[in-house]
Parts: C-alpha cells; structure tokens; sequence
C-alpha cells in the first residue's frame, strides 16, 4: 500500500501550529487573572460558625478544638502577624500587600469582607476571630489556580453550600451542592502551599504530598486528618451515618498526634568494649505516619532533633554528638552556638540587632529541618523575608534516614551495662525565638516524638 504523503505546507504548519498552541496555553495559564477576592464582599455577606453550630454540634465542637478555628486568634499568630509582619510593612511599605494577604489564609472571612488592614486585633472579637471557619470551606467551589496556592480558593458568599455527601433531609437553613472538588487535595493546597514574594515556596504540604507515595496511593489530607467515623450525627435533623468526615483536623499542636510519627530503632556495632574503644551506634528513623514531609507547613519555625545519652553502670550521664556526613549545608542540620534571625531586627525597632541563639537545644545533636534565609544570607523565621532555603534534611513520608554516632568509651566510665538511649524531641518553634519574642512556653514545649534504648557492657 502506498503511503499518503503530507504535503510540504502542513508539514511546515505543524510546529508553527504547535508553538501556538503551547503559547496560548502558557498565556491562559499565566495571564488569567486569579480573582482578587480582597475586600470584594462585606463581613455581613457571611454566616458565624455559631450559627453552623445550632444544627451542627458535633462537629462545631470538633472544629473548635482545632488550629483551623484559631488561625487568627491564637497567641503565636497574633504574635507573629502584629509584632513582626504589620510591624516590617510599616518600616517598608512595599511589602503591605504581601502582609495583608497573611489574612487570605489565617482569615478568608476578614480578607474577602474587611476594608481595611490589619483586621481588628482578636480582643475586639470581631468577624476576623471567626479564622478558618465552616463558611470559608463550605463556600469554596474551585482552586483558582494549578498548583493552588497563596489562598487561590474561590469563594461567593451565599446560602448555597457546597461539600461530598447527598444528603438524607434538606436542610432548612440552606442549599446544598455535591461538589468533587472537596474530594480532592488541592482543596487544602489553596492555603497549605504558599509562595512568597521571592518566589519561594515557604509552605508546600501539598506539593510534598504529590511528590510522595500517598498520591499514588490515593490516601488524601482528609484520610488522616478527617477520619471517618459512626454513627456521627452531622446534623440534628438528620439519622446517623457510619462514615460522617470528623473534622478534626489535628496536626502538629496534638501531641498524640506527631507521637509515634516517627518510628526509631538504636544498635551498637559491638557489645563490648573497653575505655578509650569505640562504639559506633546506629539510629534508624522511619517516618511511617505523615502523607508529607516531617516537619510541614510552618518549617521555619519547627525543628526534630535525634538525642542520644549514654548512662553507664554508676549514672553517669554522657552526650553523644552525631557523626557528621558531609553534605553541603550540614551546619545547619547539627546544633551549635550560632547567632541568627538578625532581621527581625527591623520589625522590632531594634538597628544594630545581633541575633540570638538559632537553636536553643544542646549541641552535637542531628536537627531534621529545612533553614529558610533572609536576603543577606541569615537564618529567618520571616517566611515573608525568605530569599532562599537550605538544604532540606526533613524526614520524608515512608523515609528511613539513618544517623551514626561514634562514641570513645570515655576513661571514667564504670565498668559493666551502660544504657543508650536515644530520642526524637520536636518543637513548633525554636526556643530562643519563642523566649525572645514572648510566646507562650506552650509553642515552644518540647514533645516527644519516640525513642528506644540500647545496652553494651563497659569491660574493665
Ligand atoms: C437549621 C439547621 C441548620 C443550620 C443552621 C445549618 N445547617 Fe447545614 N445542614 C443541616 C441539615 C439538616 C443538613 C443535612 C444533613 C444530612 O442529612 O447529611 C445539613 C447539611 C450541611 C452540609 C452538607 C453535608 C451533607 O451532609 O450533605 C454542609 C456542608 C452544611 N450543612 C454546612 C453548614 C454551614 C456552613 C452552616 C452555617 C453557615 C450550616 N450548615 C447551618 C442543617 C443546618
Ligand atoms: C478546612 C475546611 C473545612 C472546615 C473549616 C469545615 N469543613 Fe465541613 N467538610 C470539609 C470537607 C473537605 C468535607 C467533605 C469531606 C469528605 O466527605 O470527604 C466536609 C464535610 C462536612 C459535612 C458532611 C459530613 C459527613 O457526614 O460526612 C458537614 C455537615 C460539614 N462539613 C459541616 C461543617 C461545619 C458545620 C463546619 C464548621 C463547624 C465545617 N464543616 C468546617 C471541610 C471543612
Ligand atoms: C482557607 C485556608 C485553609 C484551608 C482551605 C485549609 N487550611 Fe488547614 N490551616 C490553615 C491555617 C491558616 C492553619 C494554621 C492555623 C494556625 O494558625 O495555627 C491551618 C492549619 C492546619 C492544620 C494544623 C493543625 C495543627 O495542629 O498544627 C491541619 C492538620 C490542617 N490545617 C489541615 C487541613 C486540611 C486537611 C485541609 C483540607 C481539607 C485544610 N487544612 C484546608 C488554613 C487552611
Ligand atoms: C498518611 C496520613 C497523612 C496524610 C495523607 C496527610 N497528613 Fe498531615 N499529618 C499527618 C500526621 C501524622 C501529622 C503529625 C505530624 C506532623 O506534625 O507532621 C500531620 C501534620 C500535618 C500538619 C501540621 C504540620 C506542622 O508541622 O505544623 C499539617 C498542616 C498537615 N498535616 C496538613 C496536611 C495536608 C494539607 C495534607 C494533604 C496535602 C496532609 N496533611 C496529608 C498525617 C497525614
Ligand atoms: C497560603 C496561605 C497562608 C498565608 C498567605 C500565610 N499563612 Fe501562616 N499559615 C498557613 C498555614 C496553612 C499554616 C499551618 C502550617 C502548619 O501547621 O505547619 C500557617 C501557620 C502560621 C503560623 C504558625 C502557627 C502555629 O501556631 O504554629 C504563623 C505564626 C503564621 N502562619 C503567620 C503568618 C503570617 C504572619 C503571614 C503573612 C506574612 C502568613 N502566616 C501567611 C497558611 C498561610
């Protein structure tokens, strides 16, 4: 059979016609404009989750007792938006609009209804208190953009409410329409991926869930944060069902929670040794419990860091430091006497600022985070002022990250068992920076994620 030829002339048009077609997609997907949601509506426009909750109890309870219900109003936050973010806008102005868009994401209701900026602080208990409530999640039809991120949700206010299930009465205070879009991750990833003004992505919960296994899995935010349990009454009106999403929404702030997050297992190379021999000991971490990376979100306020003591037969107690590997940027994956988060400085009215202490923990110790920096190349906890970020030595979702940790038998130690114990502690904000900046010590308390013990014999 003889093949048809193209000819010359379409054979030309195909790349030209292709290069358009690409051009054309590149623009759509670039120049549409994502709809600017600021001040576009009135705090009246929407309902208080108090009144959700005259029908909805149960899961109003459950959501109260969540950050969601306090993204503007808890201390840190309050902290944190006012005393440095407000603060930096007002010493440079030209940042006022990336300060004013924190509310996007902490509270949609005042950032879509508020005129002005910063909303009232949380004492005057106005709509801004309402944080992430039932309306901004239950208004949302669409993510604005792909990936979503920097609050790209699409919201109108009005009765009708959007969510999963069909449900088995009409409610009487509302339209409801089945929407897939809360089926999906990018729901989240409206809030829980952010860019700031340096292009740099400061938050990407869901970005880091795509990369990971859960994605292909099929296993969603709403799996391990939204479990679903019965029989749950979702409304008075209504029967029970067995698979009613709770929306409990717990994270880092719950302690049980990150326990057990991380699974860690201890071994020595040999049993027995004498002063002045080596040990090596090996800690296996394995992150079996997060559909993303460990820590999230907030990185540049959290940090995990592996412990290891040794306790020999007498009770003396030593520090083991970890064995370095080398890899660029280590520095700031071990813990040590260094000054950072000079650029607060600014904000807080203070010129020739030196720092404090980056860490806050003892030294020697392996530190799993990602150090986001400031444009003069220091660490910052300003996700806002963050020019670049580090090397990131967080701990994957199902990563094993294996530590070593050489140990001279030092000569004082008493001969016979010497127990070594090695723990996971994790803290949602530095200490140094929560002490200097007055947060409450809850923020800063350290938890305990895991550990497990090992023994050798000292010989005489
Ligand atoms: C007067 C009572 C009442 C009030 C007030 C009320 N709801 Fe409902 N709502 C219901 C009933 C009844 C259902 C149907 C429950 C079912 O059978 O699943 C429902 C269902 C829903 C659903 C759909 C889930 C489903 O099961 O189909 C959403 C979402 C929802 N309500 C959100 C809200 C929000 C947000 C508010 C506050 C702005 C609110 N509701 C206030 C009674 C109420
Ligand atoms: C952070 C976003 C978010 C917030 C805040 C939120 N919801 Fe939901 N809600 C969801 C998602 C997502 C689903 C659907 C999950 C699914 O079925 O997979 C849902 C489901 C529901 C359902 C159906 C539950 C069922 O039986 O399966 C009701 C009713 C509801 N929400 C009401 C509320 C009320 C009332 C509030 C405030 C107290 C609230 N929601 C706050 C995201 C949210
Ligand atoms: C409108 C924005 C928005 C959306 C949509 C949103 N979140 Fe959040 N979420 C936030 C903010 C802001 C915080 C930080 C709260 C605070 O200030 O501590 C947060 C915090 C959390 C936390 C951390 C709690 C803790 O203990 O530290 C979890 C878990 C969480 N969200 C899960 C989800 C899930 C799952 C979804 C999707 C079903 C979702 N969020 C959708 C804005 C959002
Ligand atoms: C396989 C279960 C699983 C999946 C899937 C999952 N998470 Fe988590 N998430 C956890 C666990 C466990 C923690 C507690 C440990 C921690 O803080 O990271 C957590 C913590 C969080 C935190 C608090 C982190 C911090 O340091 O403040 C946020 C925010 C969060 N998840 C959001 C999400 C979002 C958004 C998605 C979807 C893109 C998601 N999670 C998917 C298990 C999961
Ligand atoms: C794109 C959405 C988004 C924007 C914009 C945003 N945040 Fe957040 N913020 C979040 C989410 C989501 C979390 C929770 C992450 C986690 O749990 O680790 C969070 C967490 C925080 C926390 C830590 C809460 C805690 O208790 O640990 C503070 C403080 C905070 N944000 C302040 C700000 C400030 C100030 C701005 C503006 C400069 C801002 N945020 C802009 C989404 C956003």
């Amino acid at each position: 059979m003889k093949q048809k030829r193209k000819s010359p002339g379409v054979i030309f048009m195909i790349p030209v016609v292709s290069i358009l077609i690409v051009l054309t997609a590149f623009t759509i997907s670039r120049l549409t404009p994502q709809e600017d949601l600021k001040s576009k509506y009135a705090y009246k426009d929407f309902e208080s989750a108090k009144k959700c909750r005259s029908c909805h109890p149960g899961l109003y309870e459950q959501w109260s007792q969540a950050m969601m219900s306090q993204a503007y109003t808890h201390h840190w936050d309050e902290i944190e938006y006012f005393d440095l973010a407000v603060a930096h806008s007002n010493a440079k102005p030209e940042i006022k609009n990336v300060v004013d868009g924190c509310n996007g994401c902490h509270t949609p209701l005042a950032f879509m209804g508020g005129k002005e900026f910063p909303p009232p602080r949380p004492e005057a208990k106005s709509m801004a208190n309402e944080s992430v409530s039932c309306e901004v999640c239950h208004l949302t039809q669409a993510a604005q953009t792909d990936p979503p991120f920097n609050f790209s949700y699409l919201v109108k206010p009005g009765i009708t409410k959007y969510a999963l299930r069909t449900p088995t009465v009409e409610s009487p205070a509302h339209k409801i329409v089945t929407n897939d879009f809360f089926r999906t991750t990018e729901f989240c990833g409206n809030c829980h991926n952010e860019k700031n003004p340096f292009g740099v992505w400061v938050k990407s919960t869901q970005l880091e869930w795509k990369e990971g296994p859960y994605y292909k899995e099929n296993i969603r935010c709403q799996d391990c944060h939204m479990p679903k349990g019965g029989p749950f009454l979702n409304a008075l009106m209504t029967k029970p069902y067995d698979d009613s999403r709770l929306h409990l929404f717990h994270g880092a702030h719950d302690p049980g929670k990150v326990r057990g997050t991380i699974e860690l297992r201890i071994q020595p190379d040999i049993r027995e040794a004498e002063p002045g021999e080596s040990i090596v000991f090996t800690v296996v971490l394995f992150n079996q419990k997060t559909g993303h990376k460990f820590p999230t979100g907030s990185v540049e306020d959290r940090i995990a860091w592996l412990q290891v003591e040794a306790t020999d037969a007498k009770g003396k107690v030593y520090h083991l430091n970890v064995d370095k590997k080398g890899f660029e940027g280590e520095e700031y994956t071990i813990s040590g006497d260094y000054l950072a988060y000079q650029d607060m400085g600014l904000p807080l009215g203070l010129p020739d600022f030196k720092g404090i202490q980056r860490d806050g923990i003892p030294a020697g110790n392996r530190i799993f985070r990602m150090p986001y920096f400031d444009p003069e190349g220091r660490m910052t906890i300003m996700q806002w002022n963050t020019a670049k970020q580090g090397v990131d030595y967080r701990i994957g979702p199902r990563e094993a990250k294996v530590e070593k940790l050489t140990f001279r038998i030092p000569f004082d130690a008493a001969p016979g068992e010497m127990k070594v114990r090695a723990v996971l502690n994790y803290q949602l904000l530095v200490k140094p920076v929560a002490d200097f900046l007055k947060v409450p010590a809850d923020e800063s308390e350290i938890k305990v994620v895991n550990e497990h013990s090992t023994t050798v014999q000292i010989l005489p």
